[in-house]
């Protein structure tokens, strides 16, 4: 009682400096609606960091808000962005699936001195709109780059390529053309399609007619990928075998099981797999499966945002809980971890994650489940993307 009694005069006498603040974290996400999923493994990741990491940092309180972005919305997220740092005071922005709700952010941040931790959004030029983003998942110019080769290698040398029209699926595009041609390889035809696009049936049919013996494809994780990998299964094209090479956005896990044996021997590059085999991942897939209740529902926005709250922390213990944005930002330029993926390092100059690439290759294991099988690593990969978007 004594001993209590004068930590609390001491705590006074220093200013209150034992008194802990909330420091409130605001994320952005699909939290309802067809990719309902992404943003649920945004809170795994998440639940998941702050079950290993405490929900203190220093004498802090972190207190996480959830704002819901159904689908791509640029408005409404700018909307909700301005509303958590407003009314809700948050010090930091984080989550983003989408691109455009990313690009949304970018220009209010500096005004509101908030800065925005990436955990999904992946066109390269989303780190060149504001000084304050910060992102560690992956970008389509990283993922995309090595599977060229990969393709070359597998003796395809006419390739037709099929992405989503926006960001993402541009910066796919350019960044297959670019690794393929380089090896020797030619793209005979570049497919746009709508993002809202769900019937594959013509595009197949465009693919078949256009004599490619492969074809690049990249769409973002969700409903679409599954509908596409199906279609591309079902219109007879792995049959007629016309070669699929994809970033791992196209067979994420949670969607292996509807999937099924049509996927065996899909090859796709990506920087995480849920099998991924090391001490840290072990622990994190632990934790997020409990988060996340049911772990077939596992998937890679789990491990952005569990990256993601490492950073966060970092940056609030750099600041001392202080709202300082741009030396929150500047504490985490160079920072090494080893994240569940493996070992990343947040670049000093574009703020974007380096890390190694995977290829993985679908597999069913003894136990029946099917799983992305690493049979191949790039180490240490930067965005070769940032050259293209400058
Ligand atoms: C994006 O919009 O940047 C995005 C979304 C889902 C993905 C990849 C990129 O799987």
């Amino acid at each position: 009682m004594k001993r209590f009694v004068l930590a609390a005069i001491a705590a006074v006498a220093l200013g209150g400096a034992a008194y802990a603040d909330t420091i409130k974290v605001g994320v952005i996400g699909p939290f309802s609606g067809p990719f309902a999923l992404q943003g649920k493994n945004f809170k795994a990741g998440i639940d998941a960091y702050m079950a290993l990491n405490g929900k203190k940092v220093g004498n802090d309180d972190i207190e996480v808000i959830y704002r819901d972005v159904p689908q791509a919305d640029p408005a409404q997220s700018k909307a909700l962005a301005q509303e958590l740092v407003v009314k809700e005071k948050v010090q930091y922005l984080a989550g983003f699936y989408f691109t455009p709700d990313a690009m949304a952010v970018t220009p209010i941040l500096k005004q509101a001195n908030v800065p925005m931790v990436i955990f999904n959004a992946a066109t390269s030029a989303i780190v060149t709109k504001s000084p304050l983003v910060v992102r560690t998942s992956f970008t389509t110019w990283q993922t995309s780059t090595p599977i060229a080769k990969v393709a070359y290698d597998a003796g395809v040398k006419k390739v037709i390529s099929v992405v989503s029209d926006y960001g993402p699926g541009v910066d796919a595009e350019n960044a297959f053309k670019a690794g393929f041609e380089k090896q020797g390889g030619q793209v005979v035809q570049a497919i746009r399609m709508p993002l809202s696009t769900n019937d594959f049936s013509p595009i197949m049919q465009r693919i078949k007619d256009s004599g490619a013996q492969g074809v690049f494809a990249f769409l973002p994780s969700g409903p679409t990928t599954l509908g596409f990998v199906k279609a591309y299964n079902e219109n007879g094209l792995k049959a007629g075998g016309i070669k699929l090479f994809a970033p791992g956005d196209l067979t994420q896990e949670s969607d292996l099981p509807a999937l099924g044996d049509a996927a065996l021997g899909m090859q796709t590059t990506f920087h995480y797999a849920i099998s991924h085999d090391s001490a840290e991942n072990k622990a994190f897939v632990a934790a997020a499966d409990k988060a996340i209740g049911n772990p077939a529902e596992l998937t890679f926005p789990a491990v952005g945002a569990f990256d993601g709250m490492h950073v966060i922390y970092k940056m609030i213990e750099a600041t001392g809980g202080k709202q300082d944005a741009q030396k929150a930002v500047d504490a985490v330029k160079g920072l090494s971890w080893v994240s569940p993926r493996g070992p990343v390092t947040i670049d000093a100059e574009s703020r974007h994650i380096t890390q190694n690439i995977y290829l993985r290759e679908v597999t069913k294991g003894d136990d029946g489940k099917y799983y992305n099988k690493e049979i191949q690593t790039f180490e240490k990969q930067g965005d070769p993307g940032l050259a293209a978007a400058k």
